[in-house]
């Protein structure tokens, strides 16, 4: 199974973060020294993926742009001998290629993805990475998924369990266990009340599919929100050929969620060995109870 592309949806509007995504994509918000979507590029990148598929819209110019080189700054650092600062941003315009679609309407999830459809449904399988969801840790997320539908030959979804008062946020599964951490699905629900989830195993923003799920999301119906749900797509793929769900492993900040987003800036300003004293410093007088 090759897998070449990930398909990366930013077309959103980012309300969860108003004021702050008025004008800025809220992709484009710093987690501490880099905007959020990078981080979610350098996990496709560690998963050996090259090719970033956005589905963007008429405001999100700026995150391509991000992703290219900049001259004007780079001869500016060259000038005053910035070397450092000038191979650090010529490294994130070589990171990957990128293609962006438009979404012309924002319809939902599924019709993100089913935007990218002419660029990817000749590849065996691709990558969904939703950029809110950042994830952390020793193997990265994407690539937990990889292992497995090389593996089972099967597409996967990453999952997590969530605490009960947060089902109500996420698309939930319910599913069979077959090995550790993997459970072959066979119930999904998008954003279920709280009392009607059919678990605590909420979807991360991580899927690897196959070109089957186009057939299944032209054929759903505007489901929560009115929207085209990819949750709901995928549960004719989980009906039909079938569809397994990794309990994926490692740390993961929602940035749409202040308090989780801050946390996040903590949590990369901490790895930074030149800043974590002195961060420490600030932050102790801040909680003098802990
Ligand atoms: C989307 C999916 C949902 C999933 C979530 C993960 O929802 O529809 O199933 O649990 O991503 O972040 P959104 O957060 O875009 O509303």
């Amino acid at each position: 199974m090759k897998i070449r592309k990930v398909v990366i949806p930013v077309a959103g509007w980012g309300t969860r973060s108003l004021p702050a995504t008025k004008n800025i994509p809220k992709e484009m918000l710093p987690v501490y020294n880099k905007p959020g979507v990078q981080y979610v590029v350098e996990e496709a990148i560690r998963s050996g993926i090259q090719d970033i598929v956005f589905i963007t819209n008429r405001d999100k110019n700026v995150i391509e742009d991000h992703f290219d080189y900049n001259l004007q700054l780079e001869g500016v650092l060259e000038r005053a001998g910035k070397l450092e600062q000038l191979a650090q941003i010529r490294q994130v315009a070589e990171l990957a290629n990128c293609i962006s679609i438009r979404q012309k309407k924002q319809l939902g999830l599924g019709h993100a993805v089913l935007c990218a459809k002419d660029v990817v449904c000749a590849d065996d399988a691709f990558a969904i990475m939703v950029g809110d969801d950042l994830l952390f840790g020793m193997n990265p997320g994407v690539q937990q998924l990889l292992d497995v539908a090389r593996s089972e030959r099967l597409p996967v979804i990453g999952v997590m369990e969530v605490p009960q008062e947060k089902v109500n946020r996420y698309g939930i599964i319910s599913g069979e266990e077959v090995s550790p951490g993997i459970y072959r699905v066979n119930k999904l629900v998008e954003k279920p009340p709280v009392s009607e989830a059919p678990s605590r195993l909420a979807i991360i923003g991580r899927y690897v599919l196959t070109p089957e799920i186009f057939g299944h999301l032209e054929k759903v119906q505007p489901g929560h929100g009115g929207e085209i749900q990819l949750t709901d797509a995928l549960q004719g793929q989980a009906d039909g050929r079938g569809l397994l769900a990794v309990k994926i492993r490692g740390m993961r900040f929602d940035v749409g969620d202040w308090a989780e987003y801050l946390t996040a800036n903590i949590y990369f300003a901490l790895q930074d060995e030149e800043l974590r004293y002195d961060l420490i410093g600030h932050l102790k007088p801040l909680l003098p109870w802990a």
